[in-house]
């Protein structure tokens, strides 16, 4: 995870735990030991992967006479500098805000402040340094106020994109695996007018040819992190809604990555938390094997007959561009014929549109209810663009 922000990673220990110390979290002795270490080989940053108070957190700066952070800390600076979008960069905002605000409130009960010398973490909450309580927390009343403007603004703007007869494609992955490199790649090509409008409304969001079955909207979002702080969870689910709503699902996976399977359990598992569950997953999600360049032949070759066996995987390079041409294929073919299953309420007006569904679904269920008519039908992401566009709204 620091490697993901470019941190150089100059050493890194596991330390095994017995108790924790209120004082130092690790025990004194290996704090003093890592004390020694630092001298020797000093680092501008210790990161340790796991949560400390404010006044671990302290204590262990002062011992080691080096910034210390702690999980949510670096996942803090992780969101900071990914986060794209304005309610991206405001959710994380608010969240390094409330935690500040919490070591605070802490630290006032140990009368550390007039001795000075807080230790928070850096990034993006380093410019709020100098703010006291109060004004942290006028500043978390503003934010708030700002996002349900944001979250206002990027309702109507998915209104907007629903009449736009697109299904949505989604990139999720864990952190690094390449999705930005693939988002880009995948649009890079023959940006047009048409684009910019995405692009202005939300740069996570471009339109994209496919090769059968027309054009799509690709949907870029944060990367996934194992153990995301509760405290963070908020933050990460609003990046996560287009995921939710999208028609296709497209994991990137970082193939080369020792973790490689660890990191796809804790991907599934997010998705899972979400409410995407196992069957829908299948049925709406491929696999994109990337950083192909980074294996050896043999590996590789293996891994393109294990693609090949399974009909949602494919192996790609997102930097050097191989396998992007068999990708889109794979996608243009899953829109075409990958179907969800819709509740739909018209009214008996909509004759028009009640005979369309019958040629192009299958309805799977009709009820009558009054004046209304309740259909089940199983609907191609195309056909189903198109129905909304019929209708005028969102389906
Ligand atoms: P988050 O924003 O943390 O979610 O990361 P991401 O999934 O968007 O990853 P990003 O596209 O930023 O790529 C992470 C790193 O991997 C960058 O240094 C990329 O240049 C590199 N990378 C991406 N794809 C490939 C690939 O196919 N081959 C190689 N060798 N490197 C790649």
């Amino acid at each position: 995870m620091a490697r993901a922000i470019d941190l150089e990673v100059v050493r890194s220990e596991a330390l095994p735990l017995r108790k924790k110390v209120p004082a130092t979290l690790l025990g004194s002795g290996k704090a003093k030991e890592l004390a020694l270490a630092l001298d020797a080989e000093p680092a501008e940053l210790v990161v340790i992967d796991a949560a400390l108070t404010p006044v671990q957190q302290r204590n262990l700066e002062r011992l080691w006479k080096t910034k210390v952070i702690d999980r949510t800390g670096l996942i803090l600076e992780i969101f900071g500098e990914r986060a794209h979008t304005r309610e991206g960069v405001l959710q994380v905002e608010l969240a390094a805000l409330t935690y500040q605000r919490s070591r605070l409130v802490r630290s006032w009960t140990h009368f550390e402040r007039q001795r000075g010398g807080f230790g928070f973490l850096g990034g993006p909450g380093e410019s709020q340094l100098e703010l006291d309580r109060r004004r942290i927390t006028e500043r978390i009343v503003r934010i708030k106020e700002e996002l349900k403007g944001v979250q206002r603004t990027r309702g109507l703007h998915r209104e907007a994109r629903k009449r736009v007869p697109y299904p949505v494609v989604a990139l999720v992955g864990y952190t690094n695996a390449g999705k930005s490199t693939l988002f880009n790649r995948l649009t890079g090509a023959g940006v047009d007018a048409r684009d910019q409008v995405f692009a202005t409304l939300d740069p996570t969001m471009r339109e994209i040819k496919l090769p059968v079955r027309g054009h799509a909207i690709l949907s870029d979002t944060v990367g996934f992190i194992t153990d995301l702080p509760t405290s963070l969870v908020a933050a990460f689910r609003a990046t996560l809604e287009e995921v939710l709503s999208a028609d296709l699902v497209l994991h990137v996976r970082d193939i080369s990555h020792p973790d490689s399977e660890a990191q796809k359990q804790d991907v599934e598992h997010v998705l899972e938390e979400l409410g995407i569950h196992a069957e829908a997953r299948a049925a709406r999600m491929i696999e994109v094997w990337n950083k192909a360049d980074l294996v050896t032949g043999e590996e590789l070759e293996s891994l393109q007959r294990d693609a090949s066996r399974m009909a949602d995987a494919t192996v790609i390079s997102a930097v050097q561009g191989t396998g992007i041409d068999q990708l889109l294929d794979l996608v243009g073919s899953r829109l075409a014929t990958a179907r969800t299953v819709l509740d739909l309420d018209l009214d008996y007006g909509a004759g028009e549109a009640i005979a369309w569904l019958h040629r192009h679904g299958e309805v799977v269920e009709t009820r009558h209810d009054g004046e209304r008519l309740r259909l089940k039908v199983a609907l191609a992401a195309p056909e189903r663009a198109q129905l909304a566009r019929m209708l005028g709204r969102e389906v």
